[in-house]
């Protein structure tokens, strides 16, 4: 199980204790959604930090000042950390969030609102290796152990925010209808560019060419490695320690190859099949 001096359990979900807290958690039960706000969704390690930067700009007609000037915390804060109780007066609307939360877990007022979400999916096997490295670079999450027993861990659901199957499914099953967007990470690397052009038209907004193309190579791997308000190099290295493993890692799809032998590959399928089998939710990987 994860650790209880690291953790707090919300729902029976993991959560950090340098980020979150009983009181933080509270405050996210009573937030009020406002109609135009957006949020994006995601399980832990699917591609936060790039709607932390994707999403402010495509809301403000490309003004790179936010990104450059706020560190992505504050910028875009998650609804259920400490952090957004400082700064969510200063956010201008439309106001741009994160969270982690599964569906049924939202700020009650989140569901009669008519605000957006943008979910962002990972290929799980991504995600695993991205989160292994994470916990080898962040103080304050356990120790991962070896690949392979942090790969039983994230089976198990004994890592952040629980089981990925339970996160994918909560927010499918939804009333949302045409307020929310499902993206992943994979069609963003593989066009950036179409995948801004369609979070574009869902939030109902124009761009010139123009700042399309400079939001887009602005929001690079390459050159978002390089935003010190977005590549965590702010926060002290005894919390977060890059020399380690940076937190902008690789930014590519399909690292798992690297890490998973023969055996954990059948292992994580067999399980992942199991637990989405009569879903009806099929991804772009599960072709692979
Ligand atoms: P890797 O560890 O595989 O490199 P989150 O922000 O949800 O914690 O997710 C972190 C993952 O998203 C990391 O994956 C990180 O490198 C990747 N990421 C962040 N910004 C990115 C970008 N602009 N392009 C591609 N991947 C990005």
């Amino acid at each position: 199980m994860a650790s209880e001096e690291l953790y707090l359990f919300y729902h029976g979900l993991p959560v950090p204790k340098i980020a979150h807290t009983e009181e933080s958690l509270k405050n996210l039960e009573t937030f009020k959604v406002k109609d135009d706000d957006v949020f994006g969704v995601t399980y832990p390690k699917s591609g936060t930090t790039w709607m932390q930067e994707i999403i402010p700009l495509l809301l403000n007609g490309g003004d790179l000042t936010p990104v450059e000037g706020i560190p992505n915390w504050d910028r875009v804060p998650w609804l259920e950390e400490t952090r957004i109780s400082l700064v969510v007066d200063k956010l201008k609307s439309p106001r741009a969030m994160v969270t982690h939360m599964p569906y049924h877990l939202m700020p009650a007022s989140f569901y009669s609102s008519k605000a957006k979400v943008i979910y962002i999916a990972r290929n799980p096997k991504d995600i695993v290796v991205s989160s292994f490295f994470f916990h080898q670079m962040a103080s304050f999450l356990d120790d991962p152990g070896t690949f392979e027993e942090f790969l039983d861990k994230f089976l198990a659901g004994q890592v952040l925010f629980g089981k990925w199957t339970d996160h994918v499914k909560s927010w499918r099953d939804t009333d949302l209808g045409d307020r929310v967007l499902y993206i992943t990470y994979e069609e963003l690397i593989q066009d950036l560019r179409g995948g801004l052009e369609r979070m574009l038209r869902f939030l109902g907004r124009q761009m010139s060419d123009d700042a399309l193309d400079r939001i887009t190579e602005h929001c690079l791997f390459k050159n978002m490695k390089d935003n010190k308000m977005s590549n965590y190099s702010l926060v002290s290295q005894d919390l977060m320690d890059n020399n380690k493993s940076p937190f902008l890692r690789k930014g590519i799809a399909g690292d798992w190859k690297n890490h998973f032998s023969p055996e954990l590959e059948a292992k994580f399928n067999a399980v992942i099949r199991e637990e989405m089998e009569g879903s009806g939710i099929m991804f772009p990987w599960d072709e692979e």
